[in-house]
């Protein structure tokens, strides 16, 4: 068992591609987080834009418990600038079993959204060591690899201690 965790919902497999990338980079564990809401069709796109504006969370599962990981990545779609609602119930569940925490996001724009990584730090109840955005066109074409890869060396140069 790794030291890291990389954990992320995704609905449509981009945030996932990131963190498969990341986990390898990071020799890390890998999680999923899982909903018995679903997401997917037009009634999944209503219930996941309307859980996000109101802030509400669905039920989640995890394999893994973050508090058996000294650095715990945790990743997730934007959806209307926000963090999308497995994210912030996995969060509101398991953050205060998160000893550190490094947020990432996956987005159309790539553009970093402060909302999101706010309220991922509200919820975990701890400030992030470092976040990451990124462009789901990058992404799923590779070219976040060097980004991803530079982003989890400094993870571990920081988890290790070395400046
Ligand atoms: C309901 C909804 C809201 C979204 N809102 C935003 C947004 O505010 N900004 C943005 O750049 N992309 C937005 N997107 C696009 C997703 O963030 C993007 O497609 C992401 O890569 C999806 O991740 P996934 O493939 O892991 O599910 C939204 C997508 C959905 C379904």
């Amino acid at each position: 068992m790794s030291d890291v965790l990389v954990t992320c919902f995704s609905r449509t497999g981009s945030t996932e591609l990131a963190a498969r990338a990341l986990a390898e980079s990071l020799g890390a564990d890998l999680d999923l987080i899982q909903s018995p809401d679903s997401y997917t069709g037009p009634g999944g796109l209503v219930r996941g834009l309307w859980q996000t504006l109101t802030r509400r969370g669905p039920p989640v599962e995890t394999a893994r418990d973050p508090a058996d990981y000294a650095l715990v990545l945790v990743g997730t779609p934007v959806w209307a600038g926000q963090p999308t609602p497995p994210v912030r119930s996995y969060l509101a569940r398991y953050g205060r079993r998160i000893r550190a925490l490094a947020p990432f996001c996956v987005s159309a724009s790539g553009q970093a959204y402060p909302g999101v990584f706010q309220a991922m730090e509200r919820l975990a109840g701890l400030p992030p060591r470092a976040t990451l955005s990124l462009a789901e066109n990058d992404v799923r074409s590779g070219a976040s690899a060097d980004r991803i890869r530079q982003f989890a060396i400094s993870l571990r140069r920081g988890r290790d201690g070395v400046a």
